[in-house]
């Protein structure tokens, strides 16, 4: 039995809601937002699960399409300011690997930067899949692996006054407290292969890669952005088993 408790997460959560602000931070509003709605909008998707939620921006997103969500999450406070902004929804406090909903009760599955977060992939993977109904949609943006082989330290300044990202120990899966602006969480460390075997190995179908460049804000991030790795988003979609109905 997990306790049901994310590292981090529940002293870092009122920063992480400053952090986030009104529309999302950088990495979402200049670089994921943009292209995660797009393999979304007009897909006739009616219900989305989004896995480790936080304090619900991206099922909010996705109800203003037309979806009805459920979104869970193990951290109390974030639920709880979840359901403050959307007193309607649905938000439930669970992690991931204890995921408890019918199986292929939903056309798309979410998780939206929380993989990296989630400490036992190869259940919650399980779970999500579980959650899909046959022909149903994974979809997942994530660090990518070669952002967390650089973490803690990221951009460091070499001797020649150059600064770099330095990546190390790429194939070393480790969990890593990470720091910024009064959020302190544990995130892990995974080589993509980790990530690639497991979903394969569930029998889901890589349908879409993307590693998706910032557009607009700061010149000073959006160069830091793409000079580093940062982020991809992968969908993956549950094959049709023989007689299925394919939906829409
Ligand atoms: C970086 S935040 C992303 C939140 C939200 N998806 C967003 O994009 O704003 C990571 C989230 O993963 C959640 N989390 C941590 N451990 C988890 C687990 N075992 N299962 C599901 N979610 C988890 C944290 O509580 C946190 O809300």
């Amino acid at each position: 039995m997990h306790n049901t408790t994310s590292a981090g997460w529940d002293r870092s959560a009122a920063a992480w809601v400053r952090e986030l602000g009104e529309d999302g931070d950088f990495g979402r509003v200049h670089v994921l937002d943009r292209p995660m709605l797009q393999r979304i909008r007009g897909r006739g998707f009616a219900t989305a699960l989004d896995v480790g939620c936080g304090e619900g921006r991206f099922c909010r997103m996705m109800q203003s399409l037309g979806i009805t969500t459920v979104g869970i999450d193990p951290t109390e406070l974030l639920i709880a300011r979840a359901r403050a902004l959307d007193p309607r929804g649905d938000y439930r406090i669970a992690r991931a690997e204890d995921l408890d909903v019918a199986p292929g009760s939903f056309d798309l599955v979410v998780s939206y930067l929380s993989l990296i977060d989630i400490p036992d992939l190869a259940t919650a993977s399980a779970r999500m899949a579980s959650a899909l109904r046959p022909g149903g949609t994974l979809l997942i943006a994530n660090l990518t692996s070669f952002n967390t082989a650089a973490m803690p330290d990221g951009w460091t300044t070499g001797a020649d006054g150059v600064r770099r990202f330095a990546i190390d120990r790429y194939l070393e899966e480790r969990a890593i407290w990470v720091e910024w602006r009064g959020i302190r969480v544990e995130n892990r460390h995974r080589p993509l292969s980790t990530y690639m075997t497991t979903l394969l190995d569930l029998g889901l179908q890589l349908r879409h890669f993307a590693e998706p460049a910032p557009t607009g804000g700061d010149p000073a991030t959006v160069d830091r952005y793409r000079r580093a790795p940062w982020f991809h988003i992968m969908e993956w979609q549950k094959p049709l088993r023989p007689g299925d109905r394919p939906h829409r």
